[in-house]
C-alpha cells in the first residue's frame, strides 16, 4: 500500500497515514512561474496499491493536482490507483435544471476516470446518485457513524432530528433510527444559488431537543434559516452537524450567532483557525477513511463499516 497526498488537506492525510501505520509517500508539488502545477512522485510506486488523498473543494487547482497525481502514479506503473476524495467538489451540479448549464459533477467524474483512477472513495456525496456518474467502482462512505458516536454521549432525549430540506429526509431518518428520536422536516425554497428560505416546518419540535444534520455547510444560510424556524416553533436545545465545512462568505458570522448548543463538522476539508468559534467542534473522518482504505487494500467489505 502506498499513500500519497496533494496539498488540499495534508493534516487529514497525515492522520490517516498514522492510523494505518504507513508513512506518506514523498511527493514534490511545485508551481511554474506562471502558476502551472508540477507534480512528481519521489518514490517507486511500480506494482503498488496507490491511494491518493485529496478533497476537491475550491480552488480548482485542487482538482488539477489530484488529476496530475493520478496520472503520475499511473504512468509510474502503480498496480491500482484509488482517488480518495473526502469532499467531492462540483457535486451540486448534478443535473441540467436550467437551459445551457454544465453538469459539473459528471465532468469531474469523467476527468478522474480519464486521468487513470481505478476506483474512488468519497464521503457524503451531495446526492447518492453521483455514484452512477462513475464507470469505475465507488466506495461512498457516510460520516454518520462519527457523529452518532459523539451524540450518543449526549443525553438528547426527547430528540427530533430535523431534515434541513426534503433531500435531507433520508439522512435525518438514519440519525433518528440510530439515536432514537422522531423526525421533522424543513420545507425550504431556493430563490437563487446560496439563498435559502424556510416556507414551513413539518412535524413537532416544541419542547424537544433538535439535531439538524446536513451534508455540507457552505454559506450557512440553510442552517441559519432552519435553526431560526425551529426555535420559533419552540425547539429546546439545538444541535447542528454537517460533514463538509465549506464555511464560505458569511457562514461563520451566521453560525456563531445562532442559538445552538453545538455545531459539529468534520475535517474532510481544512477549517482554518480564523474560522473557529466556541460552539464549533471538528470531528475527524481519518479513522473512517483509514479503515476503508485498509478494507479496500485487503479486499474486504467496506459496507461492513456501517453495520
Ligand atoms: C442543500 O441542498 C445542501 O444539503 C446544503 O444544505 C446546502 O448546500 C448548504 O448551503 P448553504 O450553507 O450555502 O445554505
Amino acid at each position: 500500500m502506498m499513500l500519497l497526498s496533494g496539498t488540499a488537506n495534508r493534516p487529514l492525510a497525515e492522520n490517516i497515514a498514522r492510523k494505518l501505520g504507513v508513512g506518506l509517500c514523498g511527493v514534490t508539488i511545485k508551481r511554474f512561474a506562471d502558476g502551472e502545477i508540477f507534480v512528481r512522485i519521489d518514490e517507486n510506486v511500480r506494482g503498488r496499491d496507490a491511494f491518493i488523498i485529496q478533497p476537491t473543494a475550491p480552488p480548482a487547482e485542487n482538482i488539477v493536482e489530484l488529476l496530475l497525481l493520478i496520472d503520475a502514479a499511473k504512468r509510474a506503473s502503480a498496480a491500482r490507483v484509488t482517488a480518495v476524495v473526502p469532499y467531492y467538489g462540483y457535486g451540486r451540479q448534478d443535473r441540467k435544471d436550467q437551459p445551457r448549464v454544465a453538469i459539473g459533477a459528471k465532468l469531474m467524474a469523467n476527468l478522474i476516470a480519464t486521468a487513470g483512477a481505478d476506483r474512488l472513495v468519497s464521503v457524503d456525496f451531495h446526492q447518492h446518485q453521483l455514484q452512477a456518474f462513475f464507470d469505475i467502482p465507488v466506495d461512498h462512505l457516510y460520516a454518520l457513524p462519527v457523529f452518532v458516536d459523539h451524540f450518543r454521549r449526549r443525553n438528547l432525549s426527547p430528540l427530533v432530528v430535523v431534515a434541513s430540506d426534503v433531500g435531507a429526509a433520508k439522512m435525518a431518518r438514519g440519525y433518528a433510527r440510530r439515536l432514537g428520536g422522531e423526525i421533522a422536516m424543513i420545507d425550504k425554497r431556493r430563490p437563487a444559488h446560496n439563498v435559502a428560505e424556510v416556507v414551513n416546518v413539518v412535524g413537532e419540535v416544541e419542547g424537544k431537543n433538535c439535531l439538524i444534520p446536513d451534508d455540507m455547510i457552505d454559506t450557512g444560510g440553510t442552517m441559519a434559516e432552519a435553526v431560526k424556524a425551529i426555535k420559533e416553533h419552540g425547539a429546546k436545545e439545538i444541535y447542528v452537524c454537517a460533514t463538509h465545512a465549506l464555511l464560505s462568505g458569511p457562514a461563520v458570522e451566521r453560525l456563531s450567532n445562532l442559538p445552538v448548543s453545538e455545531v459539529m463538522l468534520t475535517d474532510t476539508v481544512v477549517v482554518p483557525e480564523e474560522k473557529h468559534w466556541p460552539a464549533l467542534q471538528i470531528l475527524s473522518v481519518a479513522g473512517l477513511l483509514a479503515r476503508a482504505i485498509r478494507y479496500i487494500h485487503d479486499n474486504e467489505s467496506v459496507s461492513s463499516l456501517f453495520e
